[in-house]
């Protein structure tokens, strides 16, 4: 009798040590789910690698989703549209900052940094800029026009904005040196020079970049560093945006480590300022679902990118994502007009991608 007595008494310890190691196991399983859950993209990069940021329309930070996924993962921003000059200052003398603003008051209420983006770029700016009472407007007009641009908004936003895309892509993708811009046809290079000159001295704390797509690419490259090397040697620029709009095939980490090394003689800050990875390589191509094979290429993709993003960790500050969700991505109509992409770390439903998951193991 004493010995069942015994036996129960041990059967039960045994099965109680079971369960409870059982259970202690799922535990720590759930627990380690929810600590990954509870990471944001920004705690495994930002102190050890770079800053992670995000572009943004203004609705973003009013919409209860959007706004919690932006606190998460992000602790920088950059306004997609509503600081370029067509939003800021359609018409002459008359500014509208309201949309800019909703972003600087997101930022602010939840500490997160802003690059101010774009001062001077030739496309989303008005005509009126360039034209005098229905002629082209002088080299001087279009400087003065310029120069009050850029005090008006710096100003503005002065303290509040840590770093400036002053000009965006002025160098030209073919054998020219400089892209024939009307700023460019009106102002020679001067107009460049100046940009950055007015912008130093209207915010001596900003810091001032270069912002550029294909600046990877070894002929375009060499152009960008020289025009780096000239606004460095007047102490004018401090860093280098390379775009970073991307797709599944390109480019290889040969060709954006060949890149990163020239531009590191300048020593200069570089940030990927506008990172999207997009499904399709090649605008004749129609529409393609998102597949497991195309998901496992873009995964491969953005896992290589943000490799070497990380072993450049001395030389770039800040990896910002063009967009939030695929279903708001510019590149739902651009270069084909209503052609699905699939270019960012979230689905429309605000969730995380595979992709998401791909560039936060390492
Ligand atoms: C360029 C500009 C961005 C944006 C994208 C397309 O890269 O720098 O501001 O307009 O094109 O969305």
């Amino acid at each position: 009798m004493k010995n069942i007595g015994f036996n129960f008494v041990l059967l039960l310890t045994i099965s109680f040590l079971i369960i409870r190691c059982g259970t202690t196991e799922k535990e720590i399983v759930s627990n380690h789910d929810n600590e990954n859950n509870s990471k944001g993209l920004k705690d495994y990069y930002q102190n050890v690698f770079f800053e992670i940021g995000c572009a943004i329309k203004p609705q973003y930070t009013e919409n209860k989703e959007s706004a919690e996924l932006l606190k998460k993962h992000f602790s920088t921003l950059t306004a997609e549209n509503v600081m370029k000059w067509s939003a800021i200052q359609p018409r002459e003398g008359i500014f509208d900052f309201a949309n800019a603003d909703k972003i600087i008051e997101f930022a602010e209420t939840n500490t997160m940094k802003i690059r101010g983006h774009t001062l001077v770029w030739h496309r989303q700016v008005p005509d009126w800029v360039f034209e005098d009472n229905g002629k082209e407007a002088s080299k001087e007009l279009v400087l003065q026009r310029m120069k009050k641009h850029i005090t008006t908004v710096m100003n503005r936003y002065k303290g509040k904005i840590y770093a400036w895309d002053v000009i965006n892509e002025v160098i030209d993708d073919g054998q020219e040196i400089y892209r024939k811009s009307k700023w460019y046809n009106i102002c020679g290079e001067d107009f460049i020079f100046e940009a950055f000159r007015i912008a130093r001295e209207t915010d001596p704390e900003a810091k001032l970049f270069y912002n550029d797509y294909l600046a990877i690419d070894p002929i375009k490259s060499k152009k960008i560093n020289d025009l780096i090397a000239k606004l460095k040697a007047q102490n004018l620029i401090d860093g280098l945006g390379i775009q970073g709009h991307w797709n599944i095939e390109y480019p290889n980490n040969e060709l954006i480590t060949n890149a990163l090394n020239l531009y590191a003689e300048n020593e200069i800050d570089i940030q990927i300022t506008e990172l999207d990875v997009s499904v399709y390589t090649s605008d004749k191509q129609e529409q393609i679902s998102y597949t497991n094979d195309i998901i496992e290429k873009q995964k491969k993709a953005y896992t290589s990118f943000f490799e070497v993003f990380r072993k450049n960790k001395a030389i770039i500050s800040n990896v910002t994502l063009w967009g939030l969700t695929d279903n708001k991505s510019w590149l739902n109509n651009w270069p084909v007009k209503g052609r699905n992409d699939y270019p960012l770390l979230f689905d429309k439903s605000y969730q995380p991608k595979d992709v998401f998951f791909s560039i936060t193991k390492f």
